[in-house]
């Protein structure tokens, strides 16, 4: 795809739903007793194939253009796959659904694209192995293929190495069907949404500081949900408006979750005007509509605790940071590296081949902001974040951009283009 520079972004956009919602909806719903209706759910590559597993399974999932309905068959209600099922690009399917087998009473082999059968397993293995579970890597390297022989499990308090949502939520949902009580300690807070939604749907499950605590589950009852905008797809039009001259855009219906809105907190250190608007709550997760105004950015230091709660929209924030007066460095964040890509070498390759000033680090970047970027060739590695960050850096950028791979915005967000380009009219 081939996108030239722009004078400025005016307009409005609702982006689509939240994709680490929309994947826990439909989990959950199939394993819920009784209907769960989604609202806004995200029709993206990785969400579908966390239906069309649920699909091998058994569970009878109806989509309209307006809603996904889950037939749900409750916590003992799966039945074995005839077939392998097939993650897609989706670490959240793959690392979530093995924690909802591993108690099963039958046997699966999962397994997904080339991306997925690059990235670690081994940070789910070892906590659901001492929870009982019988998972293995086939080819005995730590990723998918995964053989997952359904065993009986007991509850753990099991303290990860690495803040990440995606572990926590697979021990969590292995922890319903354990034999006592389930502990996850993480080092920050990840994004809290599977334990919002297991309350929601009536786990008995609680939060002490990063420590998540679950009791096993008699039951999980269906529930109507609304899905919020995803702020990881809104990052893409925040970085637009506030880097082009004379731009102002609203971002209707976008999840603020605080453990999910570090964006917001370093763009306010950053300088950046954005206004929330319309604060509001959707099945107990917070919304609020953003209204960006072009700003002259600064550098800014990130590390810490915010770094899980803005992990999908550092490479965005890299981008920024190029227009941004000074120098920002990006550090504790070497999650990055196992990402769909390895999201700090291709963003420091990318950002170079404009022009830019990045040095990559060990476990994050040092980017000194100012030099003008050009257009270049951009390989995505088909990873739909960087896919996405250099759209928007094709518009703030002197001459033409080309993408390669540009299509792979379909995992998180199908209409991305479409929408981008109406705000540039
Ligand atoms: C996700 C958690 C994060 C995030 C990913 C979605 C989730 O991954 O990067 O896009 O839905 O739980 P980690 O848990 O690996 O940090």
């Amino acid at each position: 795809m081939k996108l030239q520079p722009v004078s400025h972004v005016r307009g409005e956009v609702t982006i689509p739903g939240d994709k680490s919602i929309s994947h826990r909806s439909v989990m959950f719903g199939s394993i819920a007793k009784g209907t769960t209706e989604i609202h806004n759910f995200l029709k993206g590559a990785d969400c579908l194939s966390t239906i069309s597993c649920f699909r091998h399974m058994g569970i009878e999932i109806e989509t309209s253009e307006a809603t996904v309905t889950v037939h749900g068959k409750g916590l003992r209600g799966l039945k074995a796959p005839d077939c392998i099922l097939d993650c897609g690009n989706s670490g959240t399917t793959t690392r979530l659904i093995s924690g909802i087998l591993a108690p099963q009473n039958f046997d699966v082999i999962l397994t997904g694209d080339e991306s997925i059968q690059r990235r670690p397993m081994g940070r789910i293995m070892e906590p659901l192995s001492m929870m009982g579970a019988q998972i293995e890597s086939i080819r005995e390297n730590n990723c998918a293929p995964l053989k997952i022989c359904g065993k009986p499990l007991t509850g753990i308090r099991y303290t990860s190495k690495v803040a990440s949502a995606q572990v926590k939520s697979s021990i969590l949902l292995a922890g319903l069907y354990a034999d006592g009580e389930t502990r996850v300690t993480e080092p920050q807070l990840s994004r809290n949404h599977t334990e919002l939604m297991l309350q929601f749907f009536g786990a008995d499950i609680r939060t002490e500081n990063t420590t998540a605590i679950i009791s096993p589950a008699a039951e999980l009852y269906g529930n109507k949900i609304r899905v919020p905008g995803d702020i990881s797809s809104a990052v893409y039009f925040v970085a637009a408006g506030l880097l082009l001259p004379n731009s102002e855009v609203l971002i209707k219906n976008v999840g603020i979750n605080p453990t999910r809105a570090g964006l917001l907190t370093v763009c306010k250190n950053m300088g950046a005007d954005i206004t929330l608007l319309n604060e509001s709550r959707d099945s107990s997760e917070p919304t609020a509509d953003l209204l960006v105004r072009s700003s002259n950015l600064k550098g800014t230091v990130i590390e810490g605790a915010v770094i899980p709660a803005m992990i999908d929209e550092l490479p965005t924030v890299a981008l920024m940071a190029c227009f941004a007066e000074g120098t920002t460095v990006i550090k504790d964040a070497s999650e990055l590296k196992v990402k769909e890509s390895n999201r700090i070498a291709i963003m420091t390759e990318n950002l170079k081949a404009m022009g830019a000033d990045v040095t990559e680090t060990g476990d994050g970047m040092i980017i000194c902001g100012g030099r003008p970027l050009h257009g270049a060739v951009i390989d995505s590695h088909k990873d739909h974040r960087i896919a996405m960050t250099f759209a928007v850096a094709a518009l703030a950028a002197e001459g033409e951009t080309e993408i390669l791979d540009a299509d792979c915005v379909n995992i998180s967000y199908p209409a991305f283009y479409e929408d981008l380009g109406r705000l540039c009219r």
